[in-house]
């Protein structure tokens, strides 16, 4: 069983994946930190994320440990992700890794959710529910600068619109996997729904469908 979570950035889509997979006892991959990962270690070691050569070498050789350092979380290394993101060769080499946990989901989970921008057109076309899930950009930004916050981070409002608008921009443009919503994926719009509300509402999908 896969699920596909797609959406711009801080539109909900992941705390829903992370929830949606704990309710049903699934597998969760974040993809985005997958991006993040390659253009954080590009910025850190002083490169630019914006060069394919550095990017898909930072892409091959993908250090999976780097996953779980919480300066992937910070507005720097977001906007480096959105630029590695728009290099076909960079897509290239992250897209075994995701297709594999999707056919087999680690420790044994019977299914995965993948959150991302191109998971139902693109990782796994065949997910057996895609959802995309949007919301209005103001709120999205409210929400980012709400978890920006209480992650420490002295944000102004305009600058966290700003580079949302720039970053959602760049991936709905960008000539491979452009953030589009899949011809068969439900659309969830979050604006006014709390986390709850939005996993009850894929739970009735779920159930409408007898899965
Ligand atoms: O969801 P996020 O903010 O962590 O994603 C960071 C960037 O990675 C985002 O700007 C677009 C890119 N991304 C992508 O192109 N494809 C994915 N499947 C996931 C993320």
């Amino acid at each position: 069983m896969i699920i596909a979570i797609d959406g711009p950035a801080a539109s909900g889509k992941g705390t829903l994946a992370r929830r949606l997979a704990a309710a049903l006892g699934y597998a969760h991959l974040d993809t985005g930190k997958l991006y993040r990962a390659v253009g954080w270690a590009v910025a850190r070691a002083g490169g630019d994320p914006g060069d394919p050569q550095t990017a898909e070498a930072a892409a091959r050789s993908l250090d999976l440990g780097l996953l779980g350092d919480p300066a992937l979380s910070s507005d720097e290394a977001g906007m480096a992700a959105s630029k590695v993101a728009a290099l076909p060769g960079v897509r290239a080499a992250l897209l075994d890794f995701q297709r594999a946990f999707a056919a087999q989901p680690p420790d044994g989970a019977r299914g995965a959710v993948l959150d991302g921008r191109d998971i139902g057109t693109v990782v796994c076309p065949g997910a057996d529910l895609k959802v995309f899930v949007t919301a209005s950009l103001e709120v999205r930004a409210q929400r980012r600068l709400l978890e920006l916050r209480q992650n420490g981070q002295d944000v102004k409002e305009e600058v966290v619109k700003r580079d949302m608008r720039e970053r959602d921009d760049r991936d709905r443009t960008r000539s491979v996997a452009p953030l589009v919503p899949a011809d068969d994926a439900v659309v969830l719009d979050t604006s006014l729904l709390t986390p709850d509300q939005a996993l009850a509402a894929v739970m009735g999908l779920l159930a409408k469908r007898g899965q």
